[in-house]
């Protein structure tokens, strides 16, 4: 096996250049002209082909861009047989080669780089920037756990006394369920699936239901670098099929990454074990958050506006690390919401597809009740202090806006609201916003607008969250780079493209060997 080069992320396109931006029209069209992708259940070599699941363009509801079957409870059983002998197999083949399949689906993405992001821009309304950075992340995960799975195969190393032989090597867990989310429809569950199969599992990956037709791509990208039929599943399905996968009893790990209440009631799940049932299941848990940004009195407006509202409205505020809370010291916080205030009011809102486009569509009809709901909440209860109207009419269309002056325990202060939505409070210092950050349920990003490197260190040790930025934006982690995850109720407090994910797949099995020989064998 060729010894693997050091890790490095993919690079982004460089769309300010005009052949790039070319490029993204002429892969758009042809994608275009074959919808709807069909999606059937995929389970080993069979497929079952059916339309019960439309994802539709979110910037044009009518218009379906994929047709999948719903897979049912006969498919969960099925496809968990099915993985049980695929584990057989794909265990026993060596980390360098489950490295090699990885890296050959990689290589299979970055071919078909536009196709993929611009299935993206159609199916979930993610703009190029974010859709080709997502279509980056997913070849970095498997990129990176292709490596991590080589070195973990080897072990680590124990104290050895004379007589004495300790190994410590980790084996792969069995059957591992992927439930994924909509808002990184590549990136996210080809993650979980990497770090599943990099270890030696087999896979079986529900996706969300917003998304079928990325998460077949990702299938058609493991199957073609070599990945073996029975390795890997595809459930299209809504959250009952994800419901069965959790509590079967032959499933060992859960990876799934999503909103709290279905994290929570995933946790519940797994914990029962059934009768005959001879493993604990595992739960990595990736899950909701409400992001806080603490500008202090002394920090850099033109670094902390433009960066406060990419964070908060950047693919409209469906990132999980999305800011959706500012508290800012008093001394400059007139200053900050009028600039704030004023940024928001030129945000362009679009078409996913048009490069222009700052602030897409939402999701899908739910989304926008729901935001909207948040919205007027957030009007009857504080200061509206920008609004951008009007958006297009067309589509999950929300206005981006910015309020402030809510009272402490409004639930626009509390909830994660998902959308195009940021508060702004004022606070009368640093110490005063840690205890609100502190004061939270969720923990998993957090930004710090501040020069004095004593304060910096303050926020660093206090603050509860998985993911800390200062004096830059909230989102954009990179794997390698920001292993990426929450702690309190934002998840189990696993990190995502950091060295030590893939422990979540794997169990430690310790070997000790007496070495002394006595006598002679007769
Ligand atoms: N922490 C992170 O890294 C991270 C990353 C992305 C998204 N998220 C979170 O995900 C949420 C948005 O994604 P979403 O709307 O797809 O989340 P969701 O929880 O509604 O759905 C996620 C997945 O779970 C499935 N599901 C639904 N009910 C289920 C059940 N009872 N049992 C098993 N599976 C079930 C869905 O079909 C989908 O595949 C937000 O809360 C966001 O913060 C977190």
């Amino acid at each position: 096996m060729p010894t693997l080069a050091p890790f490095a992320n993919e690079p982004v396109l460089e769309l300010r250049r005009s052949a790039v931006r070319a490029q993204l029209a002429d892969a758009l069209a042809p994608l275009e002209r074959r919808l709807p992708l069909p999606v059937p259940v995929s389970v080993g070599g069979d497929t079952r082909s059916g339309r019960e699941l439309l994802s539709t363009d979110p910037g044009d509801p009518d218009r379906v861009i994929a047709e999948a079957a719903r897979a049912t409870e006969a498919d969960v059983n099925g496809a968990v047989v099915c993985a049980r002998r695929g584990f057989q197999a794909w265990s026993r083949v060596s980390a360098a080669e489950r490295a090699q399949a990885l890296l050959r689906a990689a290589a299979w993405m970055r071919e078909r780089r536009l196709e993929l992001a611009a299935l993206e821009v159609l199916e979930c309304a993610k703009p190029w920037p974010e859709a080709d950075a997502d279509v980056c992340e997913a070849i970095d995960f498997l990129e990176y756990y292709a490596r991590g799975a080589v070195a973990l195969e080897a072990g680590r190393e124990l104290l050895q006394v004379t007589g004495e032989r300790n190994e410590l090597r980790y084996v792969p867990r069995g059957v591992v369920a992927v439930i994924a989310p909509w808002n990184f429809p590549l990136a996210i569950p080809c993650g979980m699936t990497a770090a599943a199969l990099a270890t030696g599992n087999a896979a079986i990956l529900k996706p969300a239901e917003q998304s079928p037709g990325s998460a077949q791509m990702l299938l058609e990208a493991l199957r073609a670098g070599g990945v073996p039929a029975d390795a890997i599943s595809l459930l299209p399905g809504e959250g009952d099929a994800g419901s069965a996968l959790v509590a079967h009893p032959e499933v060992h790990t859960i990876a799934f990454t999503g909103s709290l209440p279905v994290g929570l009631e995933i946790i519940r799940s797994a914990a029962d074990t059934a009768p005959g049932q001879r493993h604990l299941k595992r739960v990595v848990a990736e899950l909701g958050g409400k992001n806080c940004v603490i500008v202090d009195s002394d920090a850099d407006l033109d670094e902390a506006v433009p960066a406060i509202v990419s964070s908060a409205f950047v693919y409209a505020g469906q990132k999980c690390s999305a800011a959706s809370r500012v508290l800012v010291h008093d001394a400059i916080a007139d200053a900050l919401i009028e600039r704030v205030a004023g940024a928001v009011r030129v945000l362009v809102v679009g078409q996913a597809s048009e490069l222009g486009t700052d602030v897409p569509p939402v999701i899908e009809r739910s989304a926008q009740e729901r935001v909207d709901r948040f919205a007027e909440l957030a009007a009857a209860e504080g200061r509206v202090v920008a609004r951008r109207e009007p958006v297009p009419g067309r589509g999950w269309f929300c206005p981006p806006t910015v309020v402030a002056d809510l009272p402490a325990g409004s639930d626009v202060l509390e909830e994660e609201v998902f959308g195009p939505l940021l508060a702004i409070e004022r606070v009368g210092s640093v110490e005063q916003a840690c205890e609100v950050v502190d004061g939270l349920r969720f923990g998993l990003t957090g930004g710090l607008f501040a020069r004095d490197p004593t304060t910096i260190e303050y926020v660093r040790r206090r603050s509860p969250v998985g993911n800390l930025y200062v004096n830059r934006g909230t989102t954009g982690a990179m794997v390698g780079r920001q292993p990426f995850g929450g702690n309190r109720l934002s998840g189990t407090g696993t990190k995502a493209g950091g060295p030590d994910y893939l422990l979540h797949f794997v169990e430690p099995r310790a070997v000790t060997e007496n070495t002394m020989r006595h006598g002679l064998v007769v």
